[in-house]
């Protein structure tokens, strides 16, 4: 198998761009594809603000920046695809949109080009039914925001070959990531404890136990947590919680129900700082 020098992305919103800048920072040659030029625009610029930001807290020269946006080759074309090595899937969390962007990679990708999805929930042995050739298939979870979060959870489906799990071990090291295995089953090892536990932030708010600012704070100085569990949701978008609670009730039972205000909270559109708007509220809206 080729060594892992160039790596597609597959939608270019908040996990695909860090992903992206990631893998440009750490050397990689990049395409980033998306439904639209102007998403893939949208990814670029994501790229070059937080790129831009980092200049000016001095984490990288500005000559460093624009080397790694140089690395990064955008487009909507999936032609752009067929020289990757390693292709990560960060489209939508469903399977009606995952499952042609997969079918569509694996059609233009080399046989033994790796293919890889940042899904949070949905089953990696499902996923790779829709690549010919399911050993090349695996899990790469990616944390937001990407640039800054150490870990990548590697999942192995029934069908992935120990070679590609190799391969793509080296490929996170490279990127300065911490990997662990996880088995394919829901939620993987941080969702299937994170996620509910913010559930149950939300059931203690809709409950009337405290308020979100105090569920917070108590989340921060009594538990130990760098952030509160309801400026987590909001960073990672309502919707986001929501679709993986269903995926864990779904999969292992009732007492993984999603929060009545979980729901209502997607019901009315404010799904946390992507909106400006979620437990708190933001000036600046992040998309
Ligand atoms: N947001 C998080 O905190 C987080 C963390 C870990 C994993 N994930 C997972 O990563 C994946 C992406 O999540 P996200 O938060 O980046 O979503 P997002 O909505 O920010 O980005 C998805 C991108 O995919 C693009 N897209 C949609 N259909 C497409 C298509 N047919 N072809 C090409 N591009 C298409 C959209 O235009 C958008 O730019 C999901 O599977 C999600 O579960 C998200």
């Amino acid at each position: 198998m080729a060594t892992i020098d160039m790596i597609g992305i597959v939608g270019a919103g908040t996990m695909g761009a860090g992903i992206a800048q990631t893998a440009a920072a750490s050397g990689f040659s990049v395409r980033l594809i998306d439904a639209t030029e102007a998403f893939v625009e949208r990814g670029l610029n994501r790229i070059r603000l937080d790129l831009d930001a980092g200049v000016a807290r001095g984490r990288v020269t500005a000559e460093q920046r624009d080397e790694i946006v140089a690395r990064i080759t955008g487009g909507t074309d999936y032609g752009l695809l067929a020289e990757c090595h390693l292709v990560i899937e960060a489209v939508p969390e469903t399977l009606a949109i995952k499952e042609p962007v997969l079918t569509g990679v694996s059609e233009v990708v080399s046989s033994d080009c790796v293919i890889a999805t940042n899904t949070s929930s949905i089953s990696i042995t499902t996923l790779a039914g829709y690549v010919s050739n399911p050993q090349r298939f695996i899990g790469l979870h990616f944390f937001n925001p990407v640039p800054r979060m150490a870990l990548v959870e590697i999942v192995t489906g029934n069908d992935t070959a120990a070679e590609v799990a190799s391969q793509v071990l080296q490929v996170v090291e490279r990127m300065g990531k911490t990997a662990v295995h996880a088995a394919d089953k829901p939620g993987f090892i941080v969702n299937r404890v994170l996620i509910p536990m913010i559930n149950e932030a939300v059931r203690a708010l809709d409950d009337n136990v405290a308020s979100a600012a105090d569920i917070d704070t108590a989340m921060k100085l009594g538990a130990g947590h760098p952030m509160g569990p309801l400026a987590l949701a909001d960073l990672i978008g309502i919707d986001v919680v929501l679709a993986i609670m269903r995926v864990l009730e779904q999969e292992l039972g009732a007492s993984y129900a999603p929060a009545s205000g979980l729901i209502a909270m997607v019901d009315a559109g404010t799904l946390g700082r992507k909106t400006g708007r979620g437990f708190f509220t933001y000036e600046e809206v992040r998309s």
